[in-house]
């Protein structure tokens, strides 16, 4: 990790064991039943890599990746299914897991799409919440962190791709960003 980049927000140890805790919540709430784990790349991957490690139960996984329309990056609500999930999730539980719910939209569309192929149910964790921002009605079922806005980065979380792979959460620090935006003027 680069520290002149970034403030470490939470660290990895921090992290294991919420996600151990989380882990344990949802082994409690789909014991006895089927349970399909859905991940939203590309941001998910490292969050869900490790939670579904802590669940002592047995399931089943899959992928879905959205994108916004358009180059803005004020999101619109209206996504574009990149990559659909596999298999049918008629009568499944199914879990959502992403990164970090912001305005919530993402989360909404996704929630919308797949209920019409009448799954069991259907709910959400994330790993980071940032309810100050929030422009969608989503509350996520199960969640790591309630953040402040701040622009967050690793544990899977990026800007313009870099920093996933930094094994703590870290707010990523105003003078990169405002280099960066200089630089692509
Ligand atoms: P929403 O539709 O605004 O909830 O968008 C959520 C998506 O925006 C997440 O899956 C992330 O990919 C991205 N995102 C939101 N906030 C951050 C952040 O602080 N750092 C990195 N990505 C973020
Ligand atoms: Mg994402």
């Amino acid at each position: 990790m680069n520290l002149q980049e970034v403030d470490v927000l939470i660290t990895a140890e921090e992290i294991k064991a919420k996600v151990q805790e989380l882990g344990r919540q949802i082994s409690a709430e789909y014991r006895g039943r089927n349970l399909l784990i859905v991940g939203i790349l590309k941001g998910a991957f490292v969050f869900m890599a490790d939670l579904i490690r802590e669940i002592d139960i047995p399931l089943e996984i899959d992928f879905m990746d959205v994108s916004s329309y358009g180059a803005s990056t004020v999101s619109s609500g209206e996504v574009r299914i990149i990559k659909d999930l596999d298999y049918s999730i008629k009568d499944k539980n199914i879990l959502i897991v992403e990164d970090i719910i912001d305005t919530g939209l993402t989360v909404k569309y996704i929630t919308s799409i797949l209920y019409k192929r009448e799954p069991a149910s259907i709910k959400i964790c994330c790993m980071l919440d940032k309810p100050s921002r929030r422009k969608a009605d989503i509350k996520p079922d199960f969640y790591g962190y309630t953040i402040e806005d701040r622009f967050i980065v690793g544990y899977g979380l990026d800007y313009a791709e870099k920093y996933r792979e930094y094994p703590a959460i870290c707010e990523l620090k105003a003078s990169v960003y405002n280099k960066q935006e200089e630089g692509n003027e």
